[in-house]
């Protein structure tokens, strides 16, 4: 059973956040801690112990993680291995499957527990595979690029792609435990790292005008302030979650700012031109100015132009590969998962730097407005 403490990993300074999920109708817990430190797998076996979470284990890995896998794997005891590609094209049925088969073969026992390591791709198939193997099993999330550690490994949300669109399966299926380790982003590419700092960015313009502020001149891997910059941002993924869990209140829905473009963008360039955090930068500076021209937020232009520099400061994307035709992402915006019942899209939108309002209906016009801006 999960422990109703927090408890430090030995000897690794850590920070934790609680995620206080109120416990299943059997009493079974469901509240569970991310921990957020720089060396944290070393100290894996601690960690797992002073959670009560057992083994036999079953790693779901990135098979690019090949270094830190065996730091985790040689740390543990009755441990099984599944690398998988690298690549969204990873989170499908099929590999599904093939896990699934593998943790049979495996003998994964219903009190066994299956650890994700790696990025968003990896925590939600790891997770929709934990979801549903044996009507589902205790799961580790150990993200290990920065959007994985400050969004996706949080709030449970799990699943695969299908040939029709991204994300279509899946399952809410909450971890027991979240190991971020800051040493894993040594290894990230400059442009997984700054695509994650979109999701950072997107944080302070929703709920945190300091945290903005704070990055908004750009941030590196190694700054000393990863840890703090981290925590802020998953601290207010969970207070979120733990309001929200299954997104049906419009709370979770903020989470989507710059999401319903960036979506759009992603699906008409076949998910292969952008990255997820490269079109929600695009996504975000569209919806910042729409939020400038919205009746009902009407947020200060010099709001729109500081979240344009932090985005720049990234070195995320401003302006739209002009290859891309524009009606094909108006098509897309028409297909959105977040298209309301209504057949309209609902957009989240500013009304000042930390303060974002769901389920705002915009002019089509204003949309196409947005898009120009987005021209080189
Ligand atoms: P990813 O998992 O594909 O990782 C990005 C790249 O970095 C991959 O090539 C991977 O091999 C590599 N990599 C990962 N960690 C590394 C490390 N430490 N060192 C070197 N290379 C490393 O992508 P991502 O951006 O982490 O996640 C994107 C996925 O997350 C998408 O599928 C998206 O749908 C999903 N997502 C889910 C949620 C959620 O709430 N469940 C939220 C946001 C995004
Ligand atoms: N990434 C959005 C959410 O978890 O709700």
């Amino acid at each position: 059973m999960a422990s109703p403490e927090s408890r430090p990993a030995p000897s690794v300074p850590t920070r934790i956040v609680r995620v206080d999920l109120a416990p299943r109708p059997d009493g079974a817990a469901r509240a569970y801690d991310v921990l957020i430190g720089k060396g944290l797998l070393a100290a894996i076996r601690e960690i797992l112990a002073s959670h009560q979470i057992d083994g036999p284990y079953s790693i779901i890995n990135d098979v690019r993680l090949r270094d830190w896998l065996h730091d985790l794997e040689n740390r543990l005891e009755r441990v099984s291995l599944s690398s998988v590609p690298s690549g969204e094209s990873s989170k499908s049925i099929e590999q599904v499957a093939t896990l699934l088969q593998r943790l049979a073969a495996q003998k994964i026992p219903r009190s066994g527990t299956i650890i994700a390591l790696g990025g968003g791709v990896i925590g939600d198939l790891g997770g929709f595979v934990a979801a549903t193997y044996l009507r589902g099993i205790a799961l580790v999330q150990v993200p290990t690029t920065l959007l994985a550690m400050v969004d996706s490994s949080v709030g449970g949300k799990t699943g695969v792609n299908l040939p029709e669109g991204k994300n279509l399966v899946g399952a809410f299926h909450q971890p027991r435990l979240v190991v971020a380790d800051l040493a894993t982003l040594a290894t990230l590419p400059a442009r997984e790292f700054a695509a994650g700092m979109a999701e950072v960015i997107k944080y302070g313009a929703i709920r945190d005008r300091a945290l903005f502020d704070r990055v908004a001149n750009g941030v590196t891997p190694v700054d000393d302030d990863m840890a703090d910059i981290v925590e802020k941002c998953v601290t207010i993924k969970a207070r979120i979650v733990e309001r929200d869990e299954f997104e049906t209140k419009g709370e979770r829905a903020l989470l989507n700012f710059g999401h319903t473009l960036g979506h759009a963008i992603e699906k008409a360039t076949g998910y292969t031109r952008y990255l997820h955090g490269e079109a929600i930068a695009l996504g975000m500076r569209a919806a910042a100015w729409l939020s400038v021209w919205h009746p009902e937020t009407r947020l200060p232009e010099a709001d729109a132009r500081a979240i344009e520099q932090a985005l720049r400061a990234s070195n995320l994307p401003l302006t739209l590969d002009p290859t891309i035709d524009r009606a094909t992402i108006l098509a897309a915006l028409g297909n959105d998962k977040k298209v309301a019942a209504d057949g309209g899209n609902r957009w989240v939108l500013l009304k000042k730097l930390g303060e974002a309002t769901s389920g705002n209906q915009v002019d089509e016009s204003l949309v196409e407005r947005s898009l120009d801006l987005l021209r080189p």
